[in-house]
């Protein structure tokens, strides 16, 4: 919560004013807007500007802010405290991505402003997409001197993504170029080219100086050229208001509320639309239909709830009802997916991997997803659509994403709030990804599972033995395949069913047509982790001899199989002692640069930090490790 100490000049008799004021205040209408732009074009000192520089409003609303303060038992002497300003911010920050994002309190006798302050470097299109999810309105900033650059270009792309429909192009700086008019012009003009394609409702260009305050709050002295509005007289007067189409009725269930027994409610905050009691929803994915028995708010109940309102909901029926859930009317009814088209805009400055599991937050859904595949990039400077396989950091593009279990949304175009989401790192918590969704690619109810008469279990017990995976995890010429050949042979001998996917061998068939990039390894894991999942329901023992370097996809292996089934082996050897070894020569021509990518040296290893079985192979013969494996096998009862 940002915290700003204000010295405050109480003045004689100014409680009736500020009385007046209160009561003029509920009419005043809030702008939420962003600046943005690249680094150094004077975002700082343009929000220092319309903070102090409106001071003499802004005093009177300091006076105002302190009569509140004290009436709710704050605020002492001297010195007073907005935080209570932002109130009501934090709930909504909470469902976004909590990132470096100050949010500064003005306002002005014709309306309250709230600005996204997106401190750190610029550069990190995290912060300004973050500021501007909450945002209706954005200022995006360019250098007189220097004009629309890459990086004002990107973030023109990041608005129109968000659906951010006006901006104002402020150009700064006209100090510094003699508040030329035919240098903002040509900025202006530039800026209009580029941005035809992404669809801003409105463009308004304004000259101005942030360091000398022209333009900004008063009109300057030095551009008589200029007959628009100044850059606080625009963010007065703009009309952010939505186009007046009302959106179908969208509750998303944030928790299940049942006090008691006999008392049992879904509470969240109305998306979108509105619902009265007595009227029949859809639950979503089920399908699921239900009456509205009561709209329960802490201050009584209501006959109807809108946007914005946060209710709890009770059914006339028994229906189950669970988190992260929508409800929606029969009209209007929401997409439910499992795979849709989206843009992702990637923050992370590791790179996006297809076939890589990330979690997915969409309002109170959470699930895994993987991107199947990158359609395409944006090129930010000229909006060209770019083939490419992943997404680095500060890009852009349009993919395909599947999640395990359906998700309920929206176009993001029809509803933000349905409709945006987040990806978030399996290992590290960051938050990798923005995301919009453009439209669900099946519905998934269009396949479904077949039930079969023979399952693993019936399998197993006829080949008298339970099914399970072991996986060998190590670098190249660690020892993997000859302790997992070893094993199987014994395995045979003792006569168990078994099968073995030898990273060489698949690579051969099935993987063929990939690589050594970290996209084709995430892919490759992916496939083989499939493949051991149809031999493990097929009732078999599998040995799994992959370097599968990356614990992401060693997690998303395990997540497929049950508990118990999934073993993993580390072959813990140290990198000189596989280069020493060097059993096929492919270290030497690694460190002759004549292999690309090779694991340990130009590529990484991520060690497992808890595999159920570890080989130190320096110590100990194939054959002794081996018994060691099987010691373990039976220890689990797995043979
Ligand atoms: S993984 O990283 O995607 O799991 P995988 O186990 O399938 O790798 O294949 C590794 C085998 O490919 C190695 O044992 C080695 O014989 C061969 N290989 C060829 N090029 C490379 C490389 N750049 N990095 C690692 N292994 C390579």
């Amino acid at each position: 919560m940002p915290r700003l100490q204000v010295v405050g000049s109480e003045g004689k008799g100014a409680s009736e004013r500020v009385d007046a004021r209160i009561a003029a205040e509920e009419t005043r209408s809030l702008l939420r807007f962003l600046t943005c732009g690249s680094v150094d074009d004077g975002k700082s000192t343009l929000i220092g500007r319309l903070l102090y520089d409106s001071a003499l409003v802004y005093e009177d609303q300091m006076r105002s802010a302190e009569h509140d303060s004290r009436r709710a038992g704050g605020g002492r002497g001297g010195t007073l405290d907005l935080a209570f300003l932002v109130d009501g911010l934090e709930a909504e920050r909470e469902q976004k991505i909590t990132i470096d994002v100050a949010y500064r309190y003005f306002s002005t006798p014709r309306r309250k402003f709230i600005v996204a302050d997106t401190p750190g470097h610029v550069q990190y299109t995290r912060n300004m997409a973050t500021g501007a999810s909450n945002c209706d309105f954005a200022v995006l900033l360019v250098d007189a001197r220097s004009g629309v650059l890459t990086q004002t270009r990107r973030h023109a792309c990041i608005l129109s993504l968000l659906g951010i429909g006006k901006i104002a192009l402020a150009v700064n700086k006209m100090d510094l170029v003699d508040f030329d008019q035919a240098r903002f012009e040509a900025i202006a003009e530039d800026f209009a080219g580029f941005s035809a394609e992404l669809g801003f409702e409105l463009v308004t260009a304004i000259p101005l100086s942030a360091l000398k305050g022209d333009n900004v709050i008063a009109p300057s002295a030095h551009m008589h050229w200029y007959r628009g509005p100044t850059l606080l007289g625009h963010l007065e007067t703009v009309d952010v208001a939505s186009s007046g189409k009302e959106r179908p009725f969208r509750f998303p269930v944030q928790w299940v509320n049942r006090p008691h027994l006999d008392f049992r409610g879904y509470a969240g905050t109305v998306a979108s639309g509105k619902i009265a009691r007595g009227e029949e929803v859809v639950i979503h994915p089920s399908g699921k239909r239900a009456h509205v028995a009561r709209i329960v708010t802490a201050d009584g109940d209501l006959d109807e709830a809108q946007e914005g309102d946060a209710v709890t909901l009770t059914f006339a029926e028994e229906v189950d009802v669970s988190r992260g859930n929508i409800i929606a009317l029969e009209a209007g009814a929401p997409s439910v997916a499992d795979q849709m088209a989206a843009r992702l805009i990637w923050f992370d400055e590791e790179p996006m991997l297809p076939g890589r599991a990330y979690t997915l937050k969409c309002g109170c859904q959470t699930t895994t997803a993987t991107i199947s595949n990158l359609k395409y990039k944006l090129n930010v400077d000229n909006l060209d659509h770019v083939a490419g396989k992943t997404l680095e950091f500060n890009e852009v593009g349009l993919c395909n994403l599947i999640t395990p279990k359906a998700l309920v949304f929206d176009p993001y175009a029809e509803n933000a709030a349905t409709g945006a989401f987040i990806l978030i790192d399996r290992f590290t918590n960051a938050t990798v990804a923005a995301g919009m969704i453009e439209f669900g690619l099946r519905r998934a109810t269009n396949i479904q599972w077949q039930e079969l008469f023979v399952d693993k279990a019936a399998r197993g017990v006829l080949m008298e033995q339970k099914p399970c995976v072991l996986w060998f995890t190590g670098l190249s010429g660690a020892g993997k395949s000859t302790i997992a050949n070893t094993l199987e042979k014994r395995l045979h001998a003792m006569g168990r069913h078994t099968y073995m996917l030898d990273g060489d061998n698949v690579r051969h068939g099935l993987n063929k047509d990939l690589g050594f990039t970290d996209a084709d390894r995430v892919e490759n894991i992916r496939r083989v982790a499939e493949a051991a999942r149809l031999f493990v329901d097929a009732g078999l023992i599998v040995m799994v001899s992959f370097i599968s370097p990356f614990r992401s996809e060693r997690r998303m292996a395990r997540d497929l199989f049950e508990d118990g089934e999934f073993i993993e082996v580390f072959v813990d050897t140290p990198l000189e002692i596989c280069e020493a070894r060097d059993p096929k020569g492919l270290y030497r021509k690694a460190r002759a640069g004549l292999i690309a990518n090779f694991t340990g040296i130009d590529s990484l290893y991520e060690p497992p930090e808890r595999a159920e079985i570890q080989l130190d192979t320096s110590k100990a013969t194939p054959e002794s490790l081996t018994e060691a494996v099987l010691g373990e096998l039976r220890r689990r009862h797995l043979i």
